[in-house]
């Protein structure tokens, strides 16, 4: 297999270039690029990163044509099967499963950091009663910065690892204030007896009023989520945390860009476009119109929780999440569920169907993610809230590898300049 790559520079002297290749562990070769502008005054140009490495990382591997996802080289099926999310974000942020010993200190570290500060409490009262989760999300979340920002030296590996352990264990407790806030409750502190998830379930759920008892289903089905969700390579809610990272940006900061990116449809913000747009398609006689509309050009209309940027047949997140979503509904809500049923409809007439298949579109993680939020009475405004929670660990395990690097630098990306050639300034009275 070759080491080297040539470019061939189209100009008089026809000169061959030779550029060296980083051979990963598996996945395609990448030609080294670094040098090229220096040596040779070329940019690359690749709008949205398709054919693009932005970094070296050992923390997840996608195949997109074979549908394989690899969380520190486990396969996402496995970890779905037999492991619980603290395992696997403890996984992802130091490389290894954990043992016995090193899970409890770890569980029982990101417990004891579940507390908000007494003062952030007032934060969710500046919001609008109906703000979206997630605006506020991104408002708290970057305030996280103005009460850790003084004890954060941010080139020291126990101050990193501190706010990661911060960020991993907060972010229930804020999630929960902000549906608290939007449906006029109080907020519930965190229960330091309980699991991760079953925490989270009883900070939105419960109310002073009454005692709460989780649903066994559905701490199982929020901790299958939340491994799902962990992570996912080079995605753009991640890439924004490394680049906002990359100029020493404290963490807080970092993750808040982080949770701005995610919010967008074309990417987490897909699973509650899913909900809404199940609710509008409404019936199984309306999935043609709705079909039509998503193949024509002129409309802006996608088929949302559908295709991926890299994976070119099932995400195999979806698999798992489609057998799930069949057992929360049998044993949760009516199993006879008419949105479930609508979505196996419209999965299996768009996969019939060949504008879909020629693109290679298929359903992703968000497709049925939020049917199954939905039957944990967590309203569509709170689906991407969920993916923000569980990608924390992502996000923060990628700030670490990056941080940690010691030849680590400022993102900065070039452009190619389209605009007006340089010309003199025309005073007013001439114009
Ligand atoms: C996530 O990157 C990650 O890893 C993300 C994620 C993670 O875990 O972090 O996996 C989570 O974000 C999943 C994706 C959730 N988004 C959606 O479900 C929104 C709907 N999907 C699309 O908008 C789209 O598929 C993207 C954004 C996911 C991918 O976009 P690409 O790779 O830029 O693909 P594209 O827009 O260039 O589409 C290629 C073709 C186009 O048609 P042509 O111009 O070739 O004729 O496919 C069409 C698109 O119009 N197309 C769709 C479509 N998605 C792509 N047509 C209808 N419905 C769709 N959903």
């Amino acid at each position: 297999m070759t080491d080297k790559y040539y470019l061939i520079q189209e100009d008089a002297h026809q000169e061959r270039v030779q550029l060296p290749v980083k051979r990963p562990v598996q996945g395609p070769l990448a030609v080294d690029v670094t040098k090229l502008y220096r040596n040779q005054g070329l940019f690359t140009y690749d709008p949205g990163f398709m054919s693009t490495a932005s970094c070296e990382s050992s923390i997840t591997y996608i195949d997109g044509e074979a549908g394989i996802l690899e969380y520190r080289g486990y396969p996402i099926e496995q970890l779905a099967a037999e492991a619980d999310y603290i395992e696997v974000a403890y996984l992802l942020l130091y490389g290894e499963l954990p043992n016995g010993e090193q899970l409890r200190e770890f569980d029982d570290i990101i417990t004891y950091h579940t507390m908000l500060n007494e003062n952030l409490k007032d934060f969710f009262g500046g919001f609008h009663y109906d703000a979206h989760p997630m605006a506020i999300m991104v408002g708290v979340v970057g305030s996280l910065s103005a009460f850790y920002h003084d004890s954060l030296d941010i080139n020291n590996p126990r101050h990193r690892e501190i706010s990661a352990h911060r960020l991993i264990a907060k972010m229930p407790t804020i999630a929960a204030a902000s549906y608290k806030h939007n449906v006029g409750e109080p907020i519930i502190y965190p229960d330091n007896d309980l699991s991760y998830c079953a925490n989270l379930l009883k900070m939105m759920f419960a109310t002073p009023c009454e005692p709460y008892q989780a649903h066994p289903i559905a701490v199982q089905a929020l901790n299958l989520l939340f491994i799902l969700h962990a992570d996912h390579e080079q995605n753009a809610s991640t890439s924004t945390v490394r680049l906002a990272g990359s100029s020493q940006a404290n963490p807080f900061a970092c993750l808040a860009a982080g949770i701005a990116s995610l919010w967008g449809p074309a990417h987490g913000g897909a699973n509650e476009a899913v909900l809404n747009m199940l609710t509008e398609i409404g019936d199984v006689s309306r999935i043609d119109r709705y079909i039509a509309k998503a193949k024509d050009k002129k409309d802006p209309f996608r088929l949302m929780g559908f295709g991926h940027r890299v994976y070119k047949h099932y995400d195999p997140r979806a698999n798992i999440l489609r057998e799930m979503c069949r057992t929360v509904l049998e044993e949760l809500a009516d199993s006879n569920n008419p949105m479930f049923e609508l979505a196996l409809r419209l999965e299996e007439i768009a996969l019939k169907d060949d504008y879909f298949l020629a693109r290679k579109l298929y359903p992703n993680v968000d497709f049925y993610s939020g049917i199954i939020y939905r039957a944990l009475h967590i309203p569509n405004n709170m689906f991407t809230v969920m993916f923000a929670i569980a990608r924390t660990v992502g996000w923060v395990s990628h700030w670490m590898e990056m941080m940690s690097d010691p030849l680590q630098r400022i993102g900065r990306p070039r452009q190619v300049y389209m605009g007006s050639p340089r010309r003199d300034f025309v005073p007013l009275d001439q114009r």
